[in-house]
């Protein structure tokens, strides 16, 4: 929700700031501003839409000054209008902020702010703070860094916020609570940016910033502080992956590039985690055998694609490990009386670790006195840094809003979980889970045969861009990969999209079907014949085809399929890690439905990758 960048040092600002946003773009697009550190008043130049509005606006005609910060928008308080485009002014037009996040207490505060004069240009939680801390600053004599510390303790909610004054341009300071914020460390400038991908052409050092922790940037220094002045050791770490794993890399879109680094993304995370004598290396999620045979409970808290990649953590660990799994969408669970205690291991599973919703969720869990283990993509971002252990998953920079490369590799990451489990509670024997693991490291060859024949899902989304309304059925673990292909379909393509577990479809979707338009169906056929489930969901296509229903099926080779107008074929796998394989000519087809309907794919209507609002 928001990206935001500064930038100190010798280039002319606005280069480092526009590249910045232009790789946070992800975060927000609804409006995109900059404020430049000219002497004496600021340059500022804001508008709604994209970047490029921004970048038009500003022609040729920014000054060359050498400091300054930008921000691109995914609209909370105020319409996405001019007006309501970050950067915000003091009333003296001296003092610039921007802001990612909420302030829960801004209405308050406005009505001090204006009983002492100010008057206010926008509908924007941020401009409060602006206002603040103008009058913050005089107070300390215009010390900056003084100003933010005092300001801060004053608001509610989650922010990350930037500020820079004219009186001292190349000056830039910075706070975070609950939203992320990391320094980036040049050679004579500085940078400051939600995410690394902001300024990795320019540097790989980075340093991470605490809650609450105040930093303040020139080209030559940073210095860090707590909210009462003490210095903070700045925490610095290297960047492992670059520039160019941010950039599209000759593909139209970065979801297809990202669609097709999945068989690499799966075998990153995977590899390396079976030992000579069978054992699941899993240190990271430092318990000790005791500890995993007393666990009675595990809950996975996620959002969105998470989620779908917890539902599918249920069946296995519940499969192999006997543990009984419950998976809840993370906003729900942070408002209800969890029954959790030492006892229950929570599993957090976020790509960005930064969303708001599973990070209020965790701290409800660690609150209740449960053990959290995080599954994250984003290296020393907040979900890892307030779990108890981290397995992070290997996908690398996950740039388009629609997350693919992200979910398998999830995916896979609960499989280790999973295995490990069973393996040390006994539940698998060291040659099954040995089995196991040769099997999954046969998935991205597997994955990479799939990529290879999606012309047909090509020719298919021409017939069906018209349709309105796409359902999508799955039994078992098949279940969550129909609930994924209908959320990438209403992401991207903007259509009604619903999963439905096969089962279901009698109780009442069934009445969906239109056999006028000819409702498409898109069936998950359950691997092997385990339950006779692959059985049952054949039922389930003669029913919906009997109504009008015009049936693609996603079915493993060989298999028998009877009533379908098109078959996706996949490779065979075992039913339990058919997910892995089953999801990904779903992502095309959401992919190549966006480009049909022309819409912005990697940028879809409405959306934010990183959501760090509740
Ligand atoms: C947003 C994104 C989704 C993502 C969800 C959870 O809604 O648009 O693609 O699945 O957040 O994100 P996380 O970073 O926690 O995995």
């Amino acid at each position: 929700m928001c990206g935001i960048v500064g930038y100190t040092g010798p280039q002319s600002a606005v280069t480092p700031l526009i590249e910045g946003l232009r790789r946070l773009e992800y975060r927000g697009y609804d409006s995109a501003g900059i404020a430049l550190g000219t002497p004496n008043t600021l340059f500022v130049e804001k508008r709604a839409g994209k970047l490029a509005n921004l970048e038009e606006a500003l022609g040729s005609a920014s000054p060359e000054v050498h400091s300054g910060i930008g921000h691109t928008r995914w609209a909370t308080h105020g319409g996405p209008t001019d007006r309501n485009a970050h950067p915000h002014l003091d009333n003296e037009g001296k003092l610039a902020v921007i802001h990612n996040g909420i302030i829960e207490n801004y209405s308050q505060l406005k009505v001090e702010l204006e009983s002492k004069g100010h008057t206010f240009e926008s509908d924007t939680d941020t401009e409060s703070v602006a206002h603040l801390l103008s009058d913050l600053r005089k107070k300390h004599h215009g010390d900056l860094s003084a100003a933010m510390r005092e300001a801060v303790q004053s608001l509610r909610g989650s922010f990350t916020l930037l500020a820079v004054h004219a009186d001292d341009p190349e000056t830039i300071v910075g706070v975070r609570r609950n939203s992320p914020l990391v320094v980036g460390l040049g050679v004579g400038e500085n940078f400051m940016a939600s995410d690394v991908a902001a300024f990795i052409q320019y540097t790989k050092r980075a340093v991470e910033l605490g809650q609450d922790e105040v930093v303040t940037i020139t080209p030559s220094s940073i210095s860090i502080t707590d909210l009462y002045g003490a210095e903070v050791a700045p925490r610095e770490y290297e960047i492992t992956w670059d520039a160019a794993a941010a950039q599209k890399g000759g593909f139209t879109h970065f979801m297809l590039k990202e669609i097709f680094e999945q068989p690499k993304a799966v075998a990153d995370t995977l590899i390396g985690r079976l030992s000579d004598n069978n054992q699941i290396l899993l240190d990271e999620l430092h318990m000790n055998p005791d500890e995993i045979r007393a666990l009675k409970k595990i809950v996975v808290i996620a959002c969105g694609t998470a989620y779908h990649a917890g539902m599918i953590a249920k069946y296995a660990i519940e499969k192999w490990a006997k543990i009984s799994v419950e998976v809840e969408i993370a906003s729900e669970y942070r408002y209800r009386d969890p029954i959790v205690d030492s006892s229950t291991l929570v599993i957090a599973i976020s790509q960005s670790g930064e969303t708001m919703d599973t990070l209020m969720a965790l701290r409800h869990a660690k609150a209740s006195g449960a053990r959290v283990l995080a599954v994250c993509n984003t290296n020393s971002s907040t979900i890892p840094r307030e779990s108890d252990a981290v397995l992070y998953t290997h996908a690398g920079p996950e740039i388009a809003v629609a997350s693919t490369k992200a979910l398998l590799t999830q995916i896979i990451a609960v499989y280790l979980i999973g295995m490990h489990l069973a393996q040390v509670r006994g539940e698998l024997s060291d040659q099954e889970v040995a089995h196991l693991y040769s099997q999954a490291l046969e998935l991205p060859g597997k994955i990479e045969s799939i990529l290879e024949t999606v012309e047909p899902i090509r020719e298919l989304t021409r017939k069906f861009a018209k349709s309105e309304t796409v359902l999508f059925l799955g039994r078992n673990i098949g279940y969550p990969v129909a609930l994924e292909g209908a959320l990438k379909l209403k992401e991207l393509a903007y259509m009604h999209a619903e999963g439905f577990a096969g089962g279901e479809l009698k109780h009442g979707p069934i009445a969906l079907i239109d056999s006028e338009i000819g409702t498409p169906v898109i069936a998950i056929l359950p691997a092997g014949h385990e339950h006779g489930l692959d059985e049952k969901m054949l039922s389930n296509i003669q029913e919906v085809k009997a109504r009008g229903a015009r049936v693609i099926v996603i079915a493993e080779e060989g298999a028998m399929v009877v009533g379908a107008e098109h078959v996706i074929r996949i490779p065979i796998a075992p039913p339990i890690f058919q997910p892995i394989l089953a999801t990904v000519p779903l992502q095309v087809f959401a992919y190549e439905m966006a480009v049909a309907r022309g819409n912005d794919v990697d940028q879809p209507r409405n959306l934010a990758k990183s959501v760090t609002v509740e």
